[in-house]
């Protein structure tokens, strides 16, 4: 693949200091910041919402780009308000939502860009229709809701959307469109990642866990562009 963005998940940072830890990131090459939204029930856990969200906004500045991981069960709920609070992205999970059609729209006119998130028991079938219609898909790369989990190599088929012929389907299609892994992705896994055409790299624990957060960074971003 020829160049990826590197998202660092702060989930399993020190959560007291999350604006400290989002500059650190930053100051380590991340392009991206990857925010974990968690209700306790669409996944068995909870994180932080929108307010935590516009605090990180007001003490970051307009620059960094907020990827909201919504895992949550009523994604329409949240839309305004994260827009509001300086989300750049919204990523919703098709299993969260009846009508992904007018959440999508909602989306775009609260004036944020479009992710779609699936589960790993959720084939990419259910995700095709809404290719056109966003902006990054998300292939889920462990069960959602915790970090540190081990990386499933058997999603990569979903992100090369190989259907039957062989061929990268969804991108041929649809060449802007963004792939996003997320769950267990660090130097040890990058390369499939990479091998199957994701571009956004999501990577929690390895960096967070890193004495040296710019050089994992740095290899992930590197074994993307090879
Ligand atoms: C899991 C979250 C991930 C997680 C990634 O539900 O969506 O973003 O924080 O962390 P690692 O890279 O440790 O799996
Ligand atoms: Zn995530």
């Amino acid at each position: 693949a020829s160049g990826c963005k590197i998202g660092p998940s702060i989930l399993n940072s020190d959560l007291a200091s999350l604006g400290a830890e989002c500059l650190r990131m930053l100051d380590s090459g991340a392009d991206y910041l990857h925010l974990d939204v968690m209700d306790g029930h669409f996944v068995p856990n909870i994180t932080f919402g929108h307010p935590v969200v516009e605090s990180l906004r007001k003490q970051l500045g307009q620059d960094p780009f907020f990827d909201m991981h919504m895992m949550v069960s009523r994604p329409e709920q949240w839309v305004k308000p994260m827009a509001v609070a300086g989300a750049n992205q919204y990523t919703f999970h098709l299993e969260a939502t009846e009508n992904p059609g007018a959440l999508i729209k909602d989306i775009r006119e609260n004036g944020m860009k479009v992710g779609l998130a699936i589960k790993p028991g959720t084939t990419v079938e259910y995700l095709a229709p809404w290719a056109n219609q966003i902006d990054m898909a998300l292939v889920m790369t462990v069960e959602p809701g915790f970090g540190g989990q081990k990386f499933m190599e058997d999603m990569m088929p979903k992100v090369k959307e190989v259907f039957g012929s062989g061929v990268h389907w969804l991108r041929t299609q649809f060449p802007s469109l963004d792939i996003e892994v997320d769950g267990g992705v660090g130097p040890d896994t990058i390369h499939k990642c990479a091998e199957a055409g994701a571009n956004m790299i999501v990577s929690g624990s390895a960096i967070m866990r890193s004495e040296d957060p710019r050089s994992v960074i740095n290899l992930l971003r590197n074994v993307c562009s090879e």
